[in-house]
């Protein structure tokens, strides 16, 4: 193999590799927000789905449900008790997301909005391990007969990945309750009623260039009354509307009745987090169009109005000065300096001529208000087929700036297509393979698993997205999150149950490009060819013009070790030293696991760079990077 250092070319964006957040699988509620209590406000089609009443001893006790739609229309019910525990016991139990995860010595906080309308209120709040046992709780005592948020905090006294939480009434009294809450101190940079650290590091260490949010198709919903709404998702918690989850009733194997949104994860938590670590935001907006394997509801084009105020009002959210109503906004949510958004999408997976029509209004009002901002359009859900290859020219004709293909397929697809880009038409718009993952079984069947071999086969297919980095300028792979009792699609990048989470060897993969994703691609060639299948070998290599390193990535999916000899022309140094990381497996079928979270994983040793060339053995079934300071 030759690798021509000595002609740096195109640039390769520094949002290359990024990742894809969409609240499926409990990725949101459930998932990387923190909170522990399900159905907190009551809100659920189902107002008491998650809560379970007792009465023991003699106990008296019953809640109602009220509902204030007309002065709340934003967070309608509230539980009104009514108990008399004089004798006995009256408690209120909430079971958490599959169970609540607790942890030893952690501190818990609980809140919730109360107002005593008959005199003082005391109630006791407990963490109970699965088998009953106390193992933390406090005195909450609520007074008054207007609504406050009253606080209090707890240490636990052991770990529980199954716990709930317990509320007994003292005495007797009458007391009206919403947003009964439970947050882990330990959130992620100790923000109160924050996300998950465990999970944001995982996103975190992957140092992706982008975070697309938050969709997917819950940003069109399955009608379009419950499509993704951005501005009911900012400001107070309290105050944002819940809805059901676009991934609620899907799929017959995994229906999950108790999936909502209570967007406690909104957008500003959204733009936070792509701050947080380094991405660029790349929010995804309605374009007037539910999901299309749904209702295909659409709005006529003479009342798409609204939905185009909603992206001129998210730039100005993101963007706008502290003095513009929706900067503002941002201000008063604790961040006034602007969130400095560059690409917007207008449509999810959106297609058909409805799609080019409504994308069309949307560019031209966005691009004359804002002429900076990036438009990703959609190309539909396959990235060939009749759909695509309609739209695929009309996008083209229109010269939109980002083209987002999705490609859900087989391992020998991700294969085939590792040239794909390699004879694309260089002077359209650019490309944003905006979900791909490579399924092993036929698609979203719980059969799917993320093992080695999908995850090979997307290394390799990454080399060609690499390889052409100029017309490809950002990649995600999707979904990213999984909760193991709580998914409605599989594969996806990272599980986790309540108190655990790994990275999947597909995880790796990602982390391998995006941690190496340099500055310029290089050519990487066996004879004057291409490294794109022969012999089973994919590759592709890169410079780094800061760290003055050459990296190359060389994926070999034979079963047979490969001896490779890497010249590299046009370095300076004629020896330096390396390091070349590899993730293998022999068994296509590996998988990392919550009890196994390490059996595939990168392993690194140090190589060296002998005049100029690399000598190196690639293990049958296995992603290679080497790595040289030689510049
Ligand atoms: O990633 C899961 C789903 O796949 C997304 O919601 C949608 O965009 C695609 O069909």
């Amino acid at each position: 193999l030759t690798v021509k250092a000595d002609k740096p070319g195109a640039a390769i964006q520094p949002a290359m590799w990024g990742i894809f957040f969409e609240d499926i699988n409990f990725a949101a509620d459930g998932g990387i927000y923190a909170e522990l209590v399900k159905n907190r406000s009551f809100e659920f089609y189902e107002p008491m789905m998650g809560w379970k009443e007792q009465r023991d001893g003699g106990a008296t006790g019953r809640v109602l449900v009220l509902n204030q739609s007309a002065t709340m229309p934003s967070n309608p019910r509230y539980a009104h008790f009514v108990w008399d525990a004089s004798q006995g016991s009256y408690t209120l139990a909430n079971e958490g997301f599959r169970g609540i995860g607790i942890k030893k010595d952690m501190q818990y906080n609980f809140s919730l909005w109360a107002k005593a309308p008959e005199g003082d209120v005391k109630l006791k709040v407990e963490l109970l391990a699965a088998n009953g046992t106390p193992i933390g709780g406090t005195d909450v005592t609520i007074s008054g007969n207007d609504w406050k948020r009253h606080t209090a905090s707890f240490t636990a006294s052991a770990t529980e990945p199954k716990g709930k939480l317990l509320i007994t009434f003292q005495g007797k009294g009458t007391l009206d309750g919403d947003m009964i809450s439970l947050f882990p101190n330990d959130t992620w940079k100790n923000r109160p009623g924050g996300l998950r650290a465990d999970l944001i590091q995982l996103l975190a260490d992957l140092k992706p260039g982008f975070v697309r949010f938050p969709g997917g198709c819950i940003v069109e919903g399955h009608e379009l009354d419950t499509r993704y709404q951005w501005k009911k998702t900012v400001g107070n918690v309290e105050s944002r509307e819940l809805i059901v989850n676009r991934w609620n009733t899907e799929f017959k194997h995994r229906p999950a009745p108790d999936y909502y949104q209570s967007f406690g994860v909104g957008f500003f938590e959204y733009f936070q987090l792509a701050e947080d670590i380094g991405a660029e935001p790349l929010p995804i907006i309605n374009c007037g169009m539910a999901c299309q394997f749904n209702t295909s509801e659409v709005v006529p084009l003479d009342q798409l109005d609204p939905y185009l105020q909603d992206a001129l009002d998210l730039i100005e959210f993101a963007n706008g000065g502290t003095d513009t109503k929706w900067g503002k906004l941002r201000a008063d949510m604790g961040h006034p300096a602007p969130f400095n958004l560059k690409l917007l999408g207008v449509g999810n997976e959106q297609w058909g001529p409805q799609y080019v029509e409504r994308y069309i209004v949307f560019a031209s009002a966005i691009k004359a208000k804002y002429p900076a901002v990036k438009i990703v359009t959609s190309a539909g859900p396959s990235p060939d087929g009749p759909l695509f290859e309609y739209l695929n020219p009309v996008l083209r004709s229109l010269n939109v700036d980002f083209i987002d293909e999705h490609y859900y397929r087989s391992p020998e697809w991700f294969l085939k297509n590792a040239s794909r880009y390699d004879t694309y038409d260089r002077k359209g718009p650019k490309i944003f393979a905006g979900e791909y993952a490579a399924h092993t079984e036929k698609k979203v069947q719980p059969e799917n698993k993320n093992n080695w071999e999908s995850a090979l086969a997307e290394a390799a297919f990454m080399t060609g997205l690499e390889r052409n980095a100029d017309i490809v300028q950002m990649a995600s792979y999707a979904p990213l999150f999984a909760h193991v009792e709580g998914w409605q699609w599989t594969p996806d990048l990272i599980w986790f149950d309540n108190l655990r989470s790994f990275g999947t060897p597909n995880y790796y993969v990602q982390k391998l490009f995006s941690l190496n994703k340099g500055t310029n691609v290089l050519s990487i060639l066996a004879g004057n060819e291409t490294v794109a299948g022969k012999n089973g070998l994919y590759a592709s290599a890169v410079v780094d013009n800061n760290t003055k390193e050459v990296i190359i990535k060389v994926v070999n999916t034979s079963d047979k070790e490969q001896a490779v000899d890497i010249q590299i022309p046009g370095v300076k140094k004629a020896s330096a030293a390396g390091t070349i990381t590899v993730l293998k497996s022999t068994n296509l079928e590996s998988v990392n696991t919550l009890d196994n979270p390490f059996n595939i994983k990168p392993a690194e040793q140090a190589v060296s760079l002998k005049g100029k060339a690399i000598k190196s053995t690639l293990p049958p079934a296995s992603v290679t990077l080497i790595k040289v300071k030689a510049l």
